[in-house]
């Protein structure tokens, strides 16, 4: 069984797709805490509902990275909880070098769009605006970029004529509480390969 952490910002929907698939015995993993850089961010009051250790980590005075002594507690606690993988799930910081030296090659990232297309913030909006006809999700290895490393998993999605951000990040959602169970299961499974900058799978 593969003991993951969870690391988020939000409301927390794909945590709670993960919860789902444990619970359907559709993923052999067991959630062993989860943080949040926000206090009052409901990922955490969703963990505390499913009895889950949910933890505050106050990342001040950082405004967008994860690093000294916030990054430093977050190392510490998911060593306590006995974490193997690391999963972001909406977490709105950049991970620095300690935390990927500590969890190498075991951190990994969802984002909605089909990287290495639109990075960043909203990314279904930049989808939108630029007038892709396609968009989606991925699940990544972290490196240290922004939204960067090997690809596991994408899932796509059409954009539709009068799609507006909110519908489509509506159904790139729905992809991506498909595309993060179905990416823990290759890495509880062992069924990964490392190639350069590509992920093998099978
Ligand atoms: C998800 O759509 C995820 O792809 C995105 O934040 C949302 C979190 O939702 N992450 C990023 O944009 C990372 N660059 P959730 O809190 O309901 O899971």
């Amino acid at each position: 069984m593969l003991n993951i952490a969870i690391l988020g910002s939000g409301k927390g929907s794909n945590a709670q797709a993960i919860l789902d698939a444990i619970a359907a015995h559709t993923l052999d993993a067991n959630i062993v805490c989860v943080l949040s850089d926000v206090a009052d961010a409901f990922i955490l009051a969703r963990a505390r509902q499913h009895g889950i250790p949910a933890l505050h980590v106050d990342c001040a005075p950082f405004k967008t990275k994860l690093d000294g002594a916030a990054e430093q507690r977050v190392i510490e606690i998911l060593r306590q909880h006995g974490a193997e993988v690391l999963v972001l799930a909406g977490f709105m910081r950049l991970i620095k070098g300690g935390l990927l030296a500590a969890y190498a090659g075991r951190i990994i990232n969802i984002h909605p769009a089909l990287l290495p297309a639109f990075p960043g913030l909203e990314a279904w909006k930049q989808a939108l605006d630029y007038g892709a006809k396609v968009a989606g999700c991925t699940v990544h290895f972290v490196d240290a970029g922004t939204d960067t490393g090997p690809i596991i998993v994408q899932r796509a999605v059409p954009v539709l004529d009068g799609d507006t951000p909110a519908t489509l990040h509506a159904r790139i959602q729905e992809q991506e509480y498909e595309a993060y169970p179905a990416a823990l299961r290759l890495i509880a499974q062992q069924k990964l390969r490392l190639a350069g900058r590509r992920v093998l799978t099978g």
